[in-house]
């Protein structure tokens, strides 16, 4: 815990703005005695004001703070502390006064943003939520860092051989001409920390090359999220149905796990490969790439059967993005198309849905079925 070292930092911003901001004269009640940091050290800049007794404890806070040694900042020549021949150093007075700006705008003065605040015990600060279940990278400091083993390198090979293989995988082109549709039928459950909640029916009809409907058992009338050539629209029990958001659209067209292998290529704009990632201890092939909507997919399959056990996928706000990570299990043959029946979708928020497939199978499904009710009837 950096309780004691906040408590300092409280009282080193506090004392910059009472000097900067607000000109009272408490600083003087300190006594005229206590030495100023640049009347002690040769190169003080952002921490003009400062008690000189506070030096040390800030450097170490800042250490703290970061995840790093002195030398990350400072010369590697112990000696010349003053040298500014990082540019981390300057960094970090660029950091000191936006700190101490952002108290004195925001917080009334009160010193509520620390380093700490941002950094967590790492130098680059996370700014992206993290889904339900995965860790944030650990802040165990630079030396742990310098001391792991290299990552796996890119690997040489075109992301377009590991999406055909995968194509190949669920069955090509040839299993989908011959079982063009399936309708699904399972559960759907939704764990949140703390919160139980039951299982759901759930009935997914699906036609290639792209057309689905989720049809969620909620009370009287069915939640419905569909897309087809006629639109991409959702409806939640008897209300009228909606467009999707964009980026809602591209996204529940690359969850449609049943259609994508005949869509991926279509849908992933400049996919290239990315360094393989263990997930759940096996090394698995990393194909990154971007749809008209989302700034960032990546999609996870296995070396050597091909098949795709995971799909991370970004969406845009107005503050960064966000992820949502799909992992696929329990994979069947369907008609001859090898289709997965669990998935778990992990979301931010600490929400995860279970789908868990109890029967699929090959059946005639008509177009009709994916297209949006007319907003008059709904909306009556
Ligand atoms: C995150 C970056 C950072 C780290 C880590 C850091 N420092 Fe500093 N240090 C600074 C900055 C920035 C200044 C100058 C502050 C200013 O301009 O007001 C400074 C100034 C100093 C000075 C005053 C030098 C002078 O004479 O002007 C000393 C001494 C010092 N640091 C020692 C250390 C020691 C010892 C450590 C490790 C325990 C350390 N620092 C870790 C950023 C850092
Ligand atoms: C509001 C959030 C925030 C706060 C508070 C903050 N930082 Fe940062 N800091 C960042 C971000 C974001 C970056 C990465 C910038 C980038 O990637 O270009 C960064 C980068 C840095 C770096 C450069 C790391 C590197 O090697 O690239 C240093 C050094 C640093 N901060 C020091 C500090 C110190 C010291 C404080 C406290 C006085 C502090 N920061 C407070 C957000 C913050």
């Amino acid at each position: 815990m950096p309780r004691p070292w906040t408590g300092t930092l409280v009282t080193a911003l506090g004392g910059v703005l009472v000097i900067v901001g607000l000109m009272q004269t408490s600083v003087a009640a300190q006594g005229a005695s206590e030495r100023k940091m640049e009347e002690d050290f040769k190169n003080i800049k952002s921490l003009r004001g400062q008690p000189a007794e506070h030096l040390l404890p800030t450097m170490v806070y800042f250490e703290a703070a970061l995840g790093v040694g002195c030398p990350y900042c400072h010369d590697n020549d112990a000696a010349k502390r003053e040298l500014d021949s990082k540019p981390q150093k300057d960094v970090a007075r660029r950091m000191i006064d936006m700190v101490n700006a952002v108290n004195k705008n925001t917080f009334g003065g009160a010193p509520r943003v620390t380093c700490f605040t941002c950094h967590m015990g790492r130098p680059a600060p996370i700014g992206m939520p993290n889904v339900v279940g995965q860790a944030l990278p650990p802040a165990l400091g630079e030396d742990y860092y310098a001391n792991l083993p290299p990552a796996p390198p890119v690997p040489s090979m075109d992301a377009g051989q590991v999406l055909d293989k995968y194509i190949a995988a669920v069955g090509g082109a040839g299993a989908v001409q011959k079982t063009p549709s399936l309708v699904a039928n399972g559960t759907m459950t939704q764990r949140r920390i703390g919160r139980p909640f039951p299982a759901q029916q759930v009935e997914i009809s699906s036609k290639a090359p792209g057309m689905q409907l989720i049809a969620t058992r909620a009370g009287q009338a069915d939640n419905l999220v569909a897309y087809g050539p006629s639109g991409r629209w959702a409806k939640a029990g008897n209300g009228a149905a909606r467009d999707l958001r964009k980026a809602e659209g591209d996204a529940t067209v690359l969850e449609d796990v049943f259609n994508l292998s005949a869509q991926i290529k279509q849908i992933l704009i400049e996919p290239r490969m990315d360094r393989p990632e263990v997930v759940m201890g096996r090394e698995l092939n990393v194909v990154r790439g971007r749809t008209q909507n989302l700034p960032l997919v990546k999609l996870y399959f296995e070396k050597e059967s091909g098949m795709l056990r995971r799909l991370v996928y970004n969406i845009e706000s107005s503050f960064g993005p966000y992820p949502t990570q799909v992992d696929y299990s329990d994979f069947r043959d369907v008609g001859g198309r090898k289709v997965p029946f669990i998935w778990v979708i992990s979301q931010v928020r600490n929400r995860e849905f279970t789908w868990a497939m109890q029967n699929v199978r090959a059946a005639a499904v008509e177009d009709s079925k994916f297209a949006k009710p007319p907003a008059a009837t709904a909306q009556r």
